[in-house]
């Protein structure tokens, strides 16, 4: 197995190389658009690639030659797809298309990571064959890449589609909600948290172990990774209040309708997990395990 990663600078691209590096035996090769940040990785084992310029797609293609490309790169801020569609499309549409490409020639299984921002919200938690229905640029974007994947005619290719991603890695390129949670509490800072929102927030690394076993299986067809536990982002920074002993009066519910944000949310997601339970042995860990877990990476990188 020869597996190239893209966008390894990020959340979910840190975790895969660090679980690849811990495991040890597995031919790899991470990329991403900017230089590297994880100091774990040796510089042989990195290259500069920006999936939005189709000839550094074909060359890393004709150089690594990979079984397996995990394409975790994306424009994931959902503001700024609404607010800058070409952009947004250029990357997480037309970018797809050339890695489609790549692995037609190649016969590589292509795993790719999608979102519960495809769905509507009406009616989680989600099934892997449920309807979509994206309310936003980006969830749009993100489905029409799905679209292009099971229309490509690849032999091997898999959707891993996921929710709220959280964890910490090295000299991370943006925050997420339990740092943002955490941070303003620890200041005393009072905050306004969304009750209509209901997710399943997933750590980073459950989320890499399920694209790595769907790469060990070489699994093909969609799977929702999630964490197992769906709450309201009240709930969710409620929790992070009550784990590390923070003053809760100062976290005030507010409904999404007054945040003015470019784009809509669904209101309820959260994923039904069973189809990567029983075919990949996908098993998350609970949401307060997940933030234990950050007390430790927090230690570790920050
Ligand atoms: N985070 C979430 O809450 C969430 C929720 C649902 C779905 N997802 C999906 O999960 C996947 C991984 O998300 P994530 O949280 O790990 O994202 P992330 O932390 O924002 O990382 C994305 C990485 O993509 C890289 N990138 C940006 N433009 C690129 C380009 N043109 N070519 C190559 N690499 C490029 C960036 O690398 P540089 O830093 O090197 O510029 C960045 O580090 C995405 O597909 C996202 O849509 C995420």
């Amino acid at each position: 197995m020869k597996i190239l990663i893209t966008g390894s600078n990020g959340l979910l691209g840190q975790n895969i190389i660090n679980q690849l590096l811990k495991k040890g035996g597995v031919d790899f090769l991470a990329t991403s658009k900017g230089t590297n940040r994880n100091s774990n990785l040796k510089e042989e084992a990195y290259h500069q690639l920006d999936i939005t310029n189709q000839n550094e797609v074909d060359s890393i293609f004709e150089f690594y030659k990979p079984t397996v490309v995990i394409n975790t790169a994306a424009m994931t801020n959902v503001d700024a797809c609404e607010e800058h569609r070409e952009q947004c499309w250029n990357m997480n549409v037309n970018a797809v298309e050339y890695l489609i490409n790549g692995c037609k020639k190649n016969e590589t299984h292509l795993i790719h990571l999608s979102t519960d921002f495809i769905f509507d919200g009406e009616s989680g938690p989600y099934k892997e064959s449920d309807k979509a229905n994206p309310l936003s640029y980006y969830g749009e974007s993100k489905y029409q890449a799905e679209v292009l994947i099971q229309k490509s005619g690849l032999k091997n290719w898999a959707i891993a589609r996921t929710i709220i991603v959280y964890g910490v890695v090295e000299k991370m390129s943006r925050s997420n909600v339990v740092l943002w949670a955490k941070g303003a509490l620890e200041k005393g800072e009072p905050i306004n948290v969304v009750d209509d929102q209901f997710r399943s927030p997933t750590h980073g690394s459950d989320l890499a172990k399920g694209c790595l076993l769907i790469a060990e299986k070489k699994a093909n067809g969609i799977f929702h990774l999630s964490g197992k536990e769906v709450m309201s982002i009240l709930e969710l920074v409620e929790k992070i209040a009550d784990f590390y002993q923070l003053d809760k009066s100062i976290i005030s519910p507010i409904k999404s309708l007054t945040l003015n944000q470019a784009a809509k949310r669904p209101p309820i997601t959260g994923f039904v997990l069973d189809k990567a339970k029983k075919e990949l042995g996908y098993n998350p860990m609970s949401f307060e395990e997940g933030l234990a877990l950050v007390t430790k990476e927090i230690k570790k990188f920050e």
